[in-house]
């Protein structure tokens, strides 16, 4: 009996053993050969920015999923949308969580806000939370009265600017800080019901605390995920800072903190209008058939209101092809491999940290026409409502999936209403002597690369 079940177990064994050898591991992805124990950093930091190198290499060796090591983490980039939905939708639960990295745990305050926290339950009930109580249509409803006190106080700014102010100002806006303060004020308004942090100024526009804060939120979220040095070799964390990058998060975190809870970090975006609106003032069929739909829609005599956003296809068609052609950071927030897996055909060992690309994905010449022109008629189809949303991730608005943005209601009015308020209510026009707006990206981000200095009458 004990020689017959040992026989058993030992062809058992070698049967599996037999298996398995004869399945391989799939490859990883492809990428640089990394060198032992650094992978490719030295490289990486030899060609900062790194998402800049990210997208050449893939670009370099015509690939959609590259995997990079950096310490000993897989990176992995993405930019198919077949192999996006597979990361996000079909294995969406092994991808749920998200790196323990310098930047997310200061910023977060040791992880107390749901985007940068790891997955736990601490994280499924903040955004339960979230979901039920702050960002339910309910609560939308009920902070309309909110939004629309500063839906009018943006175009009253602009109206004193451009027609009370004009001997100071010259009618001359510099649209970046209008749409940063905008998004900012409703935020402030709806957290603190109020829409400055200190005075504010004379003229209903910022105030030195509220520049001042928006500057640092801009900075933080530069820096979150944005490849440190110690992210990677967690070992020297919290003991040396190579590359600087946690005295800029620091200082960048004391000055919000000076003026705010962390609940407004949370998510406070710089909104697609800035390069919309750039984008229209350079084709000006596009912002004539914006104003023609406002014209037909709502007519000359009333102000856009949140009720009629549904009706402006046009308009969500120009939004949205700002999302698709200039998104606000290079990649999706990082999502990391829970167990070992394959996606794509591809091995993506546990830990791996999955960066859906927002340029590549966005600009896939395999699924946009001429994916380089802003074109809004694009996202039109037929009498269809256009939504800001893209499920399939041909491109990356919101994402999808368990850690997919749950404020998609407030976002997209937001988004949409600024944008349809500043085509309605002024004639914008370039500053003498500016044929064109220069649409060039800032090198080290994906932001505008100058102001966007305009007139308005
Ligand atoms: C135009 C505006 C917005 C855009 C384009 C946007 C987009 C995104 C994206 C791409 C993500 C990451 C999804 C992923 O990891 O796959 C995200 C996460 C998130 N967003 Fe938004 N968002 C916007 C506005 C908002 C607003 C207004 C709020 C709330 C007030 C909000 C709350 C969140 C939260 C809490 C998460 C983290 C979800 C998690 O990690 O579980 N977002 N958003």
């Amino acid at each position: 009996m004990i020689i017959s079940t040992l026989f058993f177990v030992t062809i058992f064994t070698f049967l599996l053993a037999w298996c398995t050898r004869s399945q391989p591991r799939p490859p990883l992805p492809p990428g640089p050969k990394p060198l032992p124990y650094v992978g490719s950093f030295i490289t990486m930091i030899q060609n900062k920015p790194a998402f800049r190198w990210i997208h050449r290499m893939m670009d370099e060796m015509d690939t959609k999923i590259l995997c990079i090591r950096l310490g000993n983490v897989h990176v992995i980039s993405v930019s198919d949308p077949k192999i996006a939905c597979e990361f996000l939708k079909e294995k969406d639960e092994i991808f749920s969580s998200r790196p323990d990295f310098m930047s997310s745990y200061l910023t977060s305050d040791g992880y107390l806000t749901t985007v940068l926290v790891p997955s736990s339950d601490h994280w499924k009930n903040m955004r339960k939370i979230l979901a039920v109580k702050i960002l339910s249509s309910t609560r939308h409803k009920w902070l309309k009265s909110k939004r629309d006190e500063e839906a009018d106080n943006l175009l009253r700014y602009i109206y004193d600017r451009c027609e009370i102010n004009f001997t100071v100002t010259g009618g001359i806006m510099n649209v970046r800080t209008i749409v940063q303060q905008h998004s900012s004020n409703v935020t402030r308004k709806i957290i603190f019901g109020s829409r400055y942090l200190g005075k504010g100024s004379v003229d209903g526009g910022p105030g030195e605390e509220e520049i001042e804060h928006v500057e640092s939120l801009l900075i933080i979220l530069s820096y979150v995920y944005s490849f440190c040095v110690t992210d990677y070799f967690p070992f020297l964390r919290w003991i040396t800072d190579l590359d600087g990058h946690e005295k800029i998060m620091r200082n960048a975190i004391r000055t919000a903190r000076k003026h705010q809870d962390r609940l407004i970090d949370e998510r406070i975006q710089q909104w697609k209008d800035e390069w919309a609106m750039a984008e229209m003032m350079n084709q000006p069929r596009i912002f004539d058939r914006a104003i023609h739909e406002l014209d037909s829609v709502i007519g000359k005599e009333k102000l856009v209101q949140e009720s009629d956003l549904p009706k402006l296809n046009y308009i969500k068609a120009c939004v949205k092809e700002a999302f698709r052609l200039h998104p606000s950071a290079a990649f999706n927030l990082p999502h990391v491999a829970a167990v070992d897996t394959t996606v794509g055909g591809y091995f993506i060992p546990k830990g791996s940290h999955v960066l859906l690309s927002r340029i590549g994905l966005g600009r896939n010449p395999e699924v946009w026409d001429d994916p380089l022109t802003f074109e809004p008629e694009r996202h039109i189809d037929g009498d269809n409502e256009v939504v800001l949303t893209d499920y399939n991730l041909q491109m990356l608005s919101f994402s999808c999936g368990r850690r997919g943005c749950p404020g998609v209601l407030f976002g997209s009015t937001m988004t949409v209403m600024l944008l349809a308020r500043l085509v309605q209510g002024f004639t914008w026009e370039l500053p003498p002597n500016e044929p064109l707006v220069d649409l060039k990206e800032n090198l080290r981000n994906v932001f505008v690369s100058g102001d966007l200095i305009s007139g308005a009458r």
